[in-house]
């Protein structure tokens, strides 16, 4: 979406993965804190998302959104300016039809959707200060044509509020179709990709719910095209940290996600992580690939079922590769530089998780553990400056 915003993919914190509707200002307001006093901010992270259950399940008497009164009782603004004060940028949660998914499900009162009060909401929104809109359509049934009339819908509206937000669409929840529809790219900034992630590497979906690390994985690579400054494929907030993988799929799922030009929405509790979960987070070779000005997804290079191969071009001429075991034991995973669009007869590697260099004249191959990744960036080698990227184009492989 061209509304000037989203040039790469969007980085922050959502409160829904680990709190859901246990939220409240204290808590989001900790987690704005721990963002900085963690060195979040510092290598990326920057909008602060407050999920569903914020609101007060009534509109105000001229039909105005309010948060509620029991979790947030200093309002919304408030929290805003709060999350602002520390040099990050503050998200909010809305659905466009009458509910949204908790009110849906009856876990919270009220009928608060967008519906028939978009404008107002925008505004309302602006008002508050807010800089990214996560909108998630909460309903079972509606065709692909209503969903894009009320997607854009919104997105006409927050172009009319005059602030410059985030626009993030989900429209998988609780669908009976889900999973990539169309390309929004036209609607929207970002949007998921499947139903809901989970903190788990393989839940055997394929697009149903909930979706393991793996199976996203599966569905979001072949969308490769569909990514561009401004446009993003969304394969959901980030499960690391959340202690239901190990450390080596943890490094995969955010080694894919950076290398898939995805959001980097932590979902994890940023008051308390461990080395681990710090290490991979604030991974800055991965962040700088994901972040990348020519905001283009990885495309697969090559897959046998287990070893799969993306790649992704880089402004600077640079190719990052990942070279991702989709199996259980430790396998040798093997590419070209002219396979990821090098041409030239040296190249330089440097290993993202340890930093390491190496050269080669064209193999590049890792011995890769179980559910492992291992990413390079190639660089033309000494003797060699004028290594160009050739081939790798951005094409979906599959149609939606
Ligand atoms: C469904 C979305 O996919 C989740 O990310 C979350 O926003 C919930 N709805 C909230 O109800």
């Amino acid at each position: 979406l061209e509304n000037g915003v989203a040039r790469t993919p969007p980085m922050g914190w959502n409160s829904w993965n680990t709190f859901g509707c246990n939220i409240n200002e204290g808590l989001i307001r900790q987690m704005a804190d721990a963002m900085v006093s963690s060195g979040m901010r510092d290598v990326g992270y920057e909008y602060v998302v407050v999920d569903d259950c914020w609101m007060n399940p009534n509109r105000d008497s001229a039909g105005n959104l309010q948060g509620d009164p029991g979790r947030f009782p200093s309002g919304m603004k408030a929290l805003g300016d709060y999350i602002h004060a520390r040099g990050l940028k503050f998200g909010i949660y809305q659905a466009p039809l009458d509910r949204t998914c908790a009110q849906y499900f009856g876990a919270y009162p009220g009928r608060t959707g967008a519906q028939g009060h978009e404008a107002q909401d925008a505004r309302q929104f602006a008002a508050w200060g807010v800089d990214y809109l996560k909108y998630d359509w909460c309903s079972p049934s509606g065709t692909i044509d209503d969903q894009v009339r009320t997607f854009a819908r919104m997105r006409d509206a927050l172009a009319a509020s005059g602030r410059p937000i985030v626009y993030s669409i989900n429209p998988n929840s609780i669908h009976d179709k889900t999973g990539p529809r169309r390309n929004w790219g036209d609607v929207a900034n970002i949007w998921r990709t499947t139903e809901d992630i989970t903190n788990a590497w393989d839940t055997g979906q394929t697009n149903g719910y909930p979706m393991g690390i793996q199976n996203i994985i599966n569905v979001t690579v072949p969308l490769a095209g569909y990514a561009r400054p401004g446009s993003f494929n969304d394969p959901d907030m980030m499960e690391v940290g959340r202690g239901g993988m190990t450390d080596t799929e943890m490094r995969s799922h955010f080694a894919m996600w950076a290398i898939m030009a995805s959001p980097l929405i932590a979902g994890n509790d940023l008051r308390n992580m461990n080395a681990a979960t710090q290490t991979i987070l604030k991974n800055q070779n991965l962040i700088a690939i994901n972040q990348d000005t020519l905001g283009l997804q990885g495309v697969q290079v090559s897959f046998d079922g287990t070893r799969r191969v993306l790649a992704k071009r880089l402004a600077n001429g640079d190719v990052a590769v990942a070279l991702f075991n989709q199996g259980t034991t430790t396998t040798t995973i093997s590419t070209t530089a002219s396979a990821i669009g090098l041409s030239g007869s040296s190249f330089t590697l440097r290993d993202a998780w340890t930093n390491a260099t190496s050269s080669t004249t064209g193999t590049i191959s890792a011995s890769v553990p179980g559910h492992g990744t291992t990413v390079y960036r190639v660089s033309a080698g000494p003797g060699n400056p004028t290594a160009t990227p050739t081939t790798v184009s951005p094409t979906p492989t599959t149609s939606p």
